[in-house]
């Protein structure tokens, strides 16, 4: 993304944060978040930032269209980077008494719908790149030993993530425990985790990633979206966190 277009984007976002109720998040905060950590999902070291694009708008046309894609960055995304934040900041004031103790139920809820849907959000954003990318040498070593190929793992993913009930994402994940790769599904974002697991690769099947050209055909979205995957980065970030 080039510069002009870098801070168009941050404009947009800016303005996408404050459409969706958010904290006011400084231009500056956004701009200190690059995706050259593959570790760093969006936190600027002292609150949760919504990422700029790592490319166009259009650039993952026909596949995912720009419509969608600027909404859901720039309203959906952003308003779980709103609502995180605002959770950490009540979550704070409980600690310091100036909210009651009887809101913690509710703000740790908040914390956890709010703070994976930005982290997924994140992923999801990377875990795209136009025209697709193949997967390097030692995520295609993970793979092949914890499913025996890459199709199988696809025809997996693809499956899992169809078969998301209601509003959910298809996972492939990392499990630090056993050394291996994990296919999961998330009801919501926060049900049904297996705690450890770090996600590598995402699939937002939510109706508003992909209703607007899609409709109900989830499938088609699932199967156009092998078309801009990028295992490129999702290589990177499982040699990242295995490391760590
Ligand atoms: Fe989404």
């Amino acid at each position: 993304m080039g510069r002009i277009d870098r801070r168009d984007a941050l404009r947009n976002m800016a303005a996408g944060a404050a459409a969706a109720g958010g904290l006011g998040i400084a231009a500056d905060a956004l701009r200190a978040q690059e995706w050259e950590d593959p570790c760093n999902l969006g936190w600027n070291g002292r609150e949760f930032v919504l990422p700029d694009l790592p490319y166009a708008y259009d650039a993952l046309e026909p596949h995912y269209d720009a419509e969608t894609v600027t909404l859901h960055h720039d309203k959906h995304h952003a308003g779980y980077v709103a609502g995180a934040n605002a959770a950490l900041t009540a979550l704070a004031a409980i600690r310091g008494g100036d909210r009651p103790a009887s809101e913690i139920k509710h703000w740790e809820r908040e914390l956890a719908f709010h703070g994976s849907g930005h982290v997924l959000h994140t992923l999801f954003w990377l875990g795209m790149t136009p025209g697709g990318s193949d997967p390097t040498a030692d995520l295609l070593r993970a793979i092949n030993a914890s499913f025996g190929s890459v199709e199988a793992c696809r025809q997996q993913l693809t499956a899992a993530t169809v078969a998301v009930e209601a509003s959910g994402w298809g996972i492939l994940g990392y499990f630090p425990m056993t050394d291996t790769l994990m296919i999961l599904q998330a009801e919501k974002h926060q049900d049904l985790a297996v705690q450890g697991v770090i996600p590598l690769m995402v699939i937002d099947v939510w109706e508003h990633a992909y209703y607007l050209k899609y409709k109900n055909a989830r499938a088609d979205f699932v199967a156009a979206w092998w078309n801009i995957a990028n295992w490129e980065y999702a290589s990177q970030r499982y040699a990242s966190v295995r490391n760590a």
